[in-house]
């Protein structure tokens, strides 16, 4: 079912070829002046200049090929040659019944599916999530939702960081504060085999970790020797040392559990739970392999994958696949993984959602893929975003100037959803469960559409005053928005009240009609160009729409013929509202 943009969008470049203009020329956009019309197209212009011709000559020409069109109401020429389209109101009509009938209220689904994945999330064993993994998650899961909606198989991954130089920082600083660690931690790589008694290692907390890492880290920049000494375990743990390895497992297990707490309370899942450590045994034969194509160059005991092509406007540093310390670092093993993604899915596409700032790290990556043909150009894509920042511009740090965790930031929100509930009086009759269910998705709806409004570039402040407000361009604005038509049709219900079928009468409902036939844009919008951004605008503009239909336009009092109209609209707006917030990854709790 093609929206009603599209099919005149069709209509008005036939029109165009008909007299002998570039067809192209003829695009249909939403009008300017939602008064005067509902679609314009302004190619008579460049269509005059083109054939040597008046504009205005040209706009009527095009305009006498449309009379006649059941779907138009009226066609006008405005100005030096624009083109003023207005829908017929039957046409309308008929658009908003087969969106209603519709499961998928409109949205199509590509026409060559492809095997996608999406690489997001990207949080460190041993390290809590914090803030920089947030938008991450939040983009990514979104668009995984969205590519997989449209039609393509889909896989996220979580790539954890598990297998780098800050593993070998955290088994340093573990054993120096653990006698009992360090001994066993040794004795199990002097014996070659994992210790029998793994119980001291379960001392070690993931608060122990937290606590640890980021002295561990200053440490390594300030003395050479304590780097080096990180280095030579992170070497040692990616042999396989069965000490430092049985230490590497408990970090794991013990991040794993509060990676999926945060995970899931943000409403964010993955299909492959992988890190970098899973294509641990890829790493050797893959750098053999490497090294038979003639693509590795020995540089000062390192080895490395030069990547500069001509017309480069900057030098980009060489891929360090294998460090003078003989450890993989993070592209050797992004390079390892996507080969393993080849043989495991052979992935179309591959969607890489991290921060703008490995922009670099991902062309070089990408490039030494491409040099060694385990992928096409094209193929790999860095989706990147700016930075979620504090009032200073600076990304977003707690008050001590630390960063933020992501399960702080999430009980933060939640505190101010609580609040933001009880201050505008809801709640009191509801279930401490019951409430608490409701405060989660207040809480993540006002997160992820803080986030996911701005185009994934743009770098905002971070302001949960905003951000959790009731008004407003707000997740919480566009959920009251939603409950609201929830409990319109459960009024509606109970009164025993049908939908039926649509008659486009009232300008508000114009509006509506036209709103809900820009759903297939939004998501095509977002869809090519990695930005759910459109779908938010979307569902924004669909809550504004609904609100002035619902002021406008009485429902339940009014005639029953009307009232099962509006009933029918109000169904498909909170349908395509859910579906889209859905995708944002927002759900919409059943009462507010
Ligand atoms: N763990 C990385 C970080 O925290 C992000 C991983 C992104 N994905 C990737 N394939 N490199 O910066």
């Amino acid at each position: 079912m093609t929206d009603l943009k599209r099919a005149l969008g069709e209509v008005v470049e036939a029109a165009f070829a008909a007299i002998g203009a570039p067809p192209e020329l003829g695009r249909v956009t939403p009008s300017d002046r939602p008064d005067l019309a509902d679609f314009q197209s302004n190619g008579a212009l460049a269509a005059a200049k083109r054939l040597g011709r008046n504009p205005r000559e040209i706009a009527t020409a095009v305009v006498e090929q449309l009379a006649g069109d059941p779907r138009l109401a009226a066609v006008e020429i405005a100005g030096p040659g624009f083109i003023n389209l207005k829908v017929a109101s039957g046409a309308l009509s008929e658009r908003a019944n087969g969106l209603a009938a519709d499961p998928r209220l409109g949205a199509e689904t590509v026409a060559a599916p492809r095997r996608v994945l999406v690489d997001y999330g990207g949080p460190n064993v041993a390290k809590p999530m914090h803030v920089g993994h947030l938008r991450a998650s939040i983009i990514g899961e979104s668009i995984k939702r969205l590519y997989r909606f449209r039609g393509d198989e889909v896989i996220g991954d979580a790539h954890f960081g598990d297998w780098g130089y800050q593993m070998g920082l955290l088994i340093g600083a573990v054993m120096d504060e653990s006698p009992a660690i360090r001994t066993l931690v040794e004795a199990a790589n002097a014996a070659g085999a994992a210790p029998a008694d793994l119980s001291p290692l379960e001392a070690v907390s993931l608060a122990d970790l937290d606590r640890l890492y980021p002295e561990a880290a200053a440490k390594g920049k300030a003395d050479t020797d304590y780097r080096d000494r990180a280095r030579r375990i992170t070497a040692g743990l990616q042999s396989k040392q069965a000490g430092y390895y049985a230490l590497w497992e408990r970090f794991r297990a013990v991040t794993q559990v509060a990676l999926e707490r945060d995970f899931h309370a943000l409403g964010v899942d993955f299909d492959w739970w992988k890190g970098e450590s899973d294509v641990e045994d890829l790493i050797g034969p893959m750098v053999t392999e490497l090294d038979a194509m003639g693509l590795l160059v020995d540089d000062q005991g390192a080895r490395i994958i030069r990547v500069t092509r001509d017309g480069d406007k900057r030098e980009l540093p060489p891929l360090l696949v294998v460090s003078s310390e003989g450890s993989a670092m993070y592209g050797t093993t992004d390079l390892a993984t996507i080969l393993d993604r080849k043989r495991q899915f052979d992935p179309h596409l591959v969607i890489y959602c991290v921060d703008q700032r490995q922009a670099d790290h991902f062309e070089i990556v990408f490039r030494a893929a491409c040099q060694a043909g385990y992928a096409a150009e094209g193929q790999l894509e860095h989706v990147g975003f700016g930075t979620m920042n504090g009032t200073d511009g600076k990304p977003f740090k707690t008050r001590e100037g630390g960063v933020l965790k992501l399960n702080d930031m999430i009980e933060m929100t939640r505190d101010k959803a609580r609040a933001r509930l009880r201050e505008a009086g809801l709640g009191e009759d509801m279930t401490p469960e019951e409430f608490e269910d409701i405060a989660g998705k207040v809480a993540v709806a006002a997160l992820k559409f803080a986030d996911l409004q701005n185009f994934r570039g743009t770098s905002y402040v971070f302001d949960l005053d905003r951000f959790t407000s009731f008004e407003g361009k707000t997740g919480p604005y566009l959920l009251y928005q939603a409950v609201r038509v929830k409990s319109l049709l459960r009024r509606a219900a109970a009164e025993g009240f049908d939908q039926g079928p649509v008659t486009v009468a009232e300008p508000a409902e114009r509006d509506l009609v036209l709103t809900l036939d820009a759903f297939d844009a939004a998501l095509t919008e977002a869809y090519d160009r990695y930005a759910p951004n459109a779908l938010a605008e979307h569902a924004y503009r669909l809550s504004q729409a609904f609100s002035k239909f619902y002021a406008a336009c009485p429902m339940l009092s009014a005639e029953p013929v009307v009232r099962s109209s509006r009933l029918t609209l109000a169904g498909a707006t909170l349908r395509q509202l859910e579906l889209a917030l859905d995708l944002l990854g927002i759900s919409v709790p059943e009462r507010m």
